[in-house]
């Protein structure tokens, strides 16, 4: 039995680094592979963990798929080496909008980016996390399976449940100064306008840290207009996300991807759940909003396997890490 889970271990790593490589070509991330190639095999060699219904539905909602899209380029902004700054970059010029006062926060050692600023179009202040560096997804993927994450054990708050002690410290390295260009920016806008509002957005490791922030940013009496993650991994135990639930179930789309293995991380053996509202692209396309119970069967639970680092690389139809400028 022992024997078994270790072979099988070892079988969907080898798959998974296949399924990455192939996904970062396809996205474009690296050079090279001219020829398409399927890795249908890969998500039908494996049958990965499925979620039982956590059941606890809330009133539908309509998908904005174009509010979707908008945090899609914001989040995709993020990976961008150069000219966030200023707003020059590739996803910066071609996205949606134009932002100003922006402020870029890293560690470099850690791999956290993110950037906060303002878009005087809609009159929003944004906050956008990077995920991690391409280049290392697969060795990041492969530190959240069952073998090797930690359970949640990082308090964020009394009673507000634990998160993964990882996604905390990646946070922790960039929230001094984002949190205080985010208190800059509201002092200048809220005496301008009356008003501001907030919307966060991350890929990846970086929509666990867009969760991360908004609770924070809450707690310190800003305004959260939405939450929009993309392939985000959970983040914590069930007591975060039913806290998590209740405060912003109603203004968080958690984008998953058709067969994306991110949002099957780390799993829920080690106690962890998902956030609520999950929104489900399929592979057709459809979009399918979540029950609002974190861990819908509908939605990137119903699919048999999470094998894919391509579906991951995409979302709402935009490649998320493309930006190499
Ligand atoms: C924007 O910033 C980049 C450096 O990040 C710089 O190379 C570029 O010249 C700047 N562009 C403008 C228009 O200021
Ligand atoms: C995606 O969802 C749509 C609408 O529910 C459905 O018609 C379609 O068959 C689904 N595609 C897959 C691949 O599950």
């Amino acid at each position: 039995m022992a024997r078994a889970t270790a072979r099988r271990t070892r079988i969907d790593r080898a798959l998974a680094l296949a399924s990455v490589v192939l996904a970062l070509v396809r996205a474009r991330c690296v050079e090279g592979g001219s020829h398409e190639m399927h890795n249908r095999w890969i998500r039908r060699a494996l049958n990965l963990e499925r979620g039982a219904s956590g059941g606890k539905p809330s009133a539908p909602r309509v998908v904005d798929v174009n509010a979707a899209r908008r945090s899609a380029w914001l989040a995709g902004a993020a990976y961008c080496k150069h000219g966030i700054q200023n707003w020059t970059c590739a996803y910066c010029v071609d996205g949606p909008t134009r932002l100003r006062d922006v402020g870029v926060f890293e560690h470099k050692r850690k791999r956290v980016k993110a950037y906060a600023g303002y878009d005087g179009k809609t009159k929003v202040g944004v906050v956008a996390f990077r995920g991690t560096d391409p280049s290392s997804l697969y060795n990041w993927v492969e530190d959240l399976d069952a073998m090797h994450s930690t359970l949640p054990t990082a308090e964020v708050k009394d009673g507000v449940g634990r998160v993964h002690s990882g996604f905390h410290d990646a946070y922790d390295s960039v929230r001094k100064e984002l949190i205080s260009h985010m208190i800059d920016m509201r002092t200048k806008y809220d005496r301008m306008w009356r008003h501001f509002e907030v919307e966060v957005t991350g890929h990846s490791l970086g929509g666990a840290l867009s969760t991360l922030v908004a609770l924070e940013l809450e707690a310190l009496g800003f305004q959260i207009k939405s939450v929009t993650t993309f392939g985000s991994p959970r983040v914590g135990d069930e007591v975060f996300a039913d806290f998590w639930g209740k405060k912003f179930g109603d203004r968080t789309m958690r984008m998953t991807h058709a067969h994306d293995m991110v949002p099957s991380l780390p799993p829920r053996m080690l106690g962890y759940h998902h956030v609520a509202t999950e929104v489900f692209q399929n592979a057709s396309g459809a979009y399918i909003m979540g029950d609002g119970s974190g861990e819908d069967p509908r939605g990137s639970d119903s699919e048999w396997t999470h094998a894919s680092l391509a579906d991951h690389l995409v979302y709402a139809d935009l490649p998320m890490c493309n930006c190499n400028m």
